[in-house]
């Protein structure tokens, strides 16, 4: 059985107020639209149908190829919007499956819920309701006396009794399709807005004689539309608690989960503790017992095991295991920092690995750098990278100790067991085992080398 989705996001959003589609806002670091798209592709077996209209360009630049898109020009509500995917999918599906963008919500289980009681049903239309006390705007659900339902009313052409109804239309339904294409123009133009509403098709069913299925949900939170910023927010909480939840459950401590910010499709490995007011963002993955935070930001990031990263900012970086980071310390692009590193604080890396045991207590900048293991870097080195042109390498060896204050002018290497006075300025490379001081740092004398202890 063929099960396709048609997806609106057509109308204007005019209470967001803002210059941005409304189902391109984001909720979870993830637009709308992406919510409702990932609920969809759980309950159907076609691509799906976005009908666009409003910011048409932008939604259909953000979908590229994950949808086929229809345009509804001009808007004349629900009912026409559907009618728009008629062309496309007329014969070539059982089942339309119609939802809101602006849900982002809505689970998949759900709308599989919703499209099992179609199949069951003889009538040719299930839907999604939900009884709550605030109804938010949204329709109600008219019963007969023998529960069945006989239609959805719009709040603003309600009688007061119906406006006391409690069971609200929440915006999903399974159609069956060929029903579905003959009804639609049968929809009759609200005369008060001149507009198509899909929600009449109910009536239609119910005048045809054929049964109306209601799936009631349970939880009132999947319900919020987004019509307002105020709604985006109360969403963006929700999600949160939700994406929060299923850490928890899969083995994540949060100190204070109402402070932990974490964006969908992010992972965190078993026993890893995150500390409040900590943002994970994009494509990050974070391996297991880590400490992540307090007042960490991680954005497309890979993290091993084992780390402490306190107070720091981390982006598109690579940690491997048990690096000791912060507070204050900032990764940027290209970052990588091997096992057992210690960076403490303001210290910024970017473009550099930094090898196994390096230690870099403070205040130091390393730029396009290779850096060998258990090299030390004194307090306030920097690699001076830059020309005003170019970025130039610095390669520093192992078990090389960098002196407060050095500036490494780049291109330049280091050889192993080198070392370099307080204040030096390196502009030629240093031989292995070589002692260099002052400005620019020349050669004074050959070195001795003494066995590392070894790492713990
Ligand atoms: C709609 C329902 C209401 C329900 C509520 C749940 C109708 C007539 N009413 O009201 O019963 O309780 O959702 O949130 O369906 N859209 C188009 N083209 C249009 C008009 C709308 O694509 O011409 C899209 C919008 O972009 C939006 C969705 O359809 O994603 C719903 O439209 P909206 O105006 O938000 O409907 P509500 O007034 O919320
Ligand atoms: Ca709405």
């Amino acid at each position: 059985m063929k099960i396709t989705a048609v997806l609106l996001a057509a109308g204007q959003g005019t209470r967001m107020k803002s210059s941005t589609p409304k189902v391109l806002h984001t909720v979870g670091g993830k637009p709308m639209i992406w919510h409702a798209l990932q609920a969809i592709q759980s309950a159907t077996t076609e691509k799906p149908v976005v009908v666009v209209g409003h910011g048409a360009e932008a939604v259909i630049a953000y979908l590229a190829d994950t949808a086929q898109t229809v345009l509804q020009e001009p808007q004349l509500g629900t009912g026409h919007a559907v009618m728009q995917a008629e062309a496309l999918l007329r014969s070539m599906t059982d089942l339309v499956v119609v939802c809101y963008a602006d849900m982002p919500l809505l689970r998949g289980e759900t709308l599989q819920k919703l499209v099992e009681t179609q199949k069951q049903n003889s009538g040719p239309i299930s839907m999604l309701t939900v009884v709550a006390d605030d109804p938010r705007g949204f329709g109600r659900i008219i019963r007969g006396e023998d529960g069945t339902v006989k239609a959805i009313v719009e709040e603003y052409v309600a009688t007061p009794d119906q406006l006391q109804v409690k069971e609200l239309n929440v915006g999903g339904y399974c159609f069956d399709a060929n029903w579905l294409w003959e009804a639609l123009h049968r929809i009759p133009k609200n005369p008060k807005k001149g507009e198509y509403y899909l929600t009449d098709a109910v009536e239609l069913a119910v005048k045809d004689g054929l049964p109306v299925q209601a799936v009631v949900m349970d939880d009132l939170e999947e319900t919020i539309g987004v019509n307002t910023r105020v709604h985006l927010s109360e969403c963006e909480a929700a999600m949160r608690r939700r994406i929060n939840q299923m850490h928890m459950l899969n083995g994540v401590t949060m100190i204070d989960p109402a402070s932990t910010y974490i964006e969908s499709g992010i992972e965190i490995g078993r026993d890893t503790v995150i500390m409040p007011n900590t943002h994970l963002f994009g494509k990050t993955v974070i391996g297991e017992r880590n400490v992540i935070g307090p007042n960490t930001i991680i954005r497309n990031s890979t993290i091993g095991n084992g780390c402490k990263i306190l107070s720091s900012d981390i982006e598109s970086a690579i940690l491997e295991d048990d690096v000791d980071m912060g507070p204050f310390a900032r990764l940027r692009k290209g970052a990588h920092l091997g096992n057992h590193v210690h960076m403490g604080n303001f210290g910024e890396v970017k473009d550099s690995y930094l090898g196994e045991g390096v230690k870099m207590g403070h205040f130091s900048y390393i730029g396009n750098a290779q850096i060998g293991a258990n090299t030390n870097i004194g307090a306030g080195t920097i690699t001076c990278n830059y020309d005003g042109e170019k970025k130039h390498a610095t390669e520093i060896g192992e078990d090389v100790f960098i002196g407060s204050d050095t500036m490494l002018v780049a291109p330049v290497k280091l050889g192993n067991g080198a070392r370099t006075g307080a204040a030096a300025v390196v502009t030629k490379n240093v031989a292995e085992d070589t002692l260099v001081v002052g400005m620019p740092a020349r050669a004074i004398r050959k070195l001795e080398r003494k066995p590392k202890k070894s790492q713990k």
